[in-house]
């Protein structure tokens, strides 16, 4: 049976992971979750898991060497999946530290850990071993607008402090690999959607302003462009790497689905009028009327498009959830969710939401 390691297992993309890999693989694998609790973590993603006898939860963060040495010493882990980070590019515009500190060393912390448990005396590793960095096309820059895809061999030019700071984390997995020898890969994935996604993020916090009757702010002309991944399919990349991937290697993960943000937002409107009934008091004041169009991001990305030849030829990878029908399954998810998303908007959301849309 084969032990993971998952960061940031209570997040967005790394609770849908966890899900997907007990789904995948039920009682033949164990994951140990470690997640700090940050404004993003929410263990209710987990509750379907929460009971079983192969998987447990440490609060601890990644940054802590004596905490996560610790869980390298009590546990033979054979796999790392790296997902803990600061992952909101706006947040990361106001206040640039704690990025640098979760996402860079952070990330530095674990290799640390990790090749302090499995790296032998000779500099060899045992057979199995693996560590898979989590990490985002944004590390790539922008594109020109209908021009040009990201690939493995584009260069780093990351623009935001968000970015900058998951390009300085990939470049120390590439400096472990060449050095140490290391066994891990990177996978780069463009923007993800789908259920658990905190409405910081452009696609659930439209559908949470649209319920509410608020308006929809779109920064500039609403014609940046981003590539869009159902969750799922990402967290099947990530398996596929695993199990397939060749090590040392980087692999672009997206699924050619590009979209203008203003396509998304009056998609969204679009599709909650559909399925919300004529009974309900909410669907008079979902309308277009609510597009506003703000002040523009500092350092806003024009465009991101990945090419994932490398993943499909390598791998096998490919999507299964088209676009239209994912983007309708998450918006379903979210209205026979609303716990959730009250819990989450609870508390610490509101001054955060007053704080960044206050000039906007
Ligand atoms: P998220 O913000 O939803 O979740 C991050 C998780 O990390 C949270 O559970 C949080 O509690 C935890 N965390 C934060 N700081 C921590 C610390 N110091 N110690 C331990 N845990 C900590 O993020 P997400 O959207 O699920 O993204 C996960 C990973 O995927 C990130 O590395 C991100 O860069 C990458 N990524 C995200 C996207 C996307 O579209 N969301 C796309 C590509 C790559
Ligand atoms: P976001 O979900 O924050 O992801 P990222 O910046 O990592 O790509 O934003 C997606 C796009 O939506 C991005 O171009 C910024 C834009 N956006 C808005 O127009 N309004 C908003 O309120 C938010 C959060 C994002």
């Amino acid at each position: 049976m084969k032990t993971y390691l998952v960061t940031g297992g209570a997040g967005f993309i790394g609770s849908n992971y966890i899900l997907y890999m007990f789904e995948k693989y039920g009682d033949e694998i164990r994951i140990i979750n470690v997640d700090l609790l940050t404004y993003a973590g929410n263990l209710e993603n987990l509750k379907d898991v929460e009971g079983r006898p192969n998987y447990s939860f440490v609060k601890a963060d990644i940054c802590d060497a004596e905490a996560i040495g610790k869980i390298f010493a009590e546990n033979d882990i054979d796999r790392v999946v790296h997902f803990a980070a600061e992952s909101h590019v706006d947040r990361s515009i106001k206040d640039p530290g704690v990025f640098v500190r979760t996402n860079v060393l952070g990330t530095a912390n674990m290799l640390n850990c990790a090749r302090a448990a499995w790296e032998r005396e000779d500099g060899t590793y045992p057979e199995g071993k693996r560590f898979l960095h989590v990490s985002t096309d944004e590390v790539y820059g922008s594109l020109p607008e209908g021009n040009g895809y990201f690939y493995e061999t584009t260069p780093y030019a990351p623009h935001s402090p968000y970015s900058a700071s998951k390009a300085g984390s990939d470049m120390l997995v590439k400096a472990y690999m060449d050095t140490y020898h290391f066994p891990a890969n990177i996978t780069n994935c463009s923007n993800n959607y789908g259920p658990y996604q905190f409405p910081e993020k452009l696609i659930p916090l439209m559908i949470n302003n649209a319920l509410q009757g608020k308006k929809l702010p779109v920064y500039g002309d609403g014609k940046n462009v981003r590539d869009w991944l159902y969750v799922r399919d990402h967290a099947k990349a990530i398996d596929l790497v695993q199990e397939k991937g060749k090590l040392f290697e980087t692999y672009n993960v997206g699924g050619h689905n590009e979209k203008h943000n203003i396509e998304i937002v009056e998609l969204i409107i679009d599709t909650l009028r559909e399925i919300l009934p004529d009974s309900d008091p909410r669907k008079a004041g979902v309308t277009r009327d609510l597009i506003t169009y703000v002040e523009d991001r500092k350092g806003h990305d024009r465009r991101y498009a990945i090419a994932p030849d490398k993943i499909r030829e390598a791998v096998g990878w490919q999507p299964d959830t088209m676009f239209k029908d994912g983007i309708r399954k998450t918006i379903e998810w979210y209205l026979s969710h609303e716990d959730w998303m009250a819990g989450v908007t609870s508390g610490d959301y509101q001054k955060y939401y007053e704080d960044m849309y206050k000039n906007r």
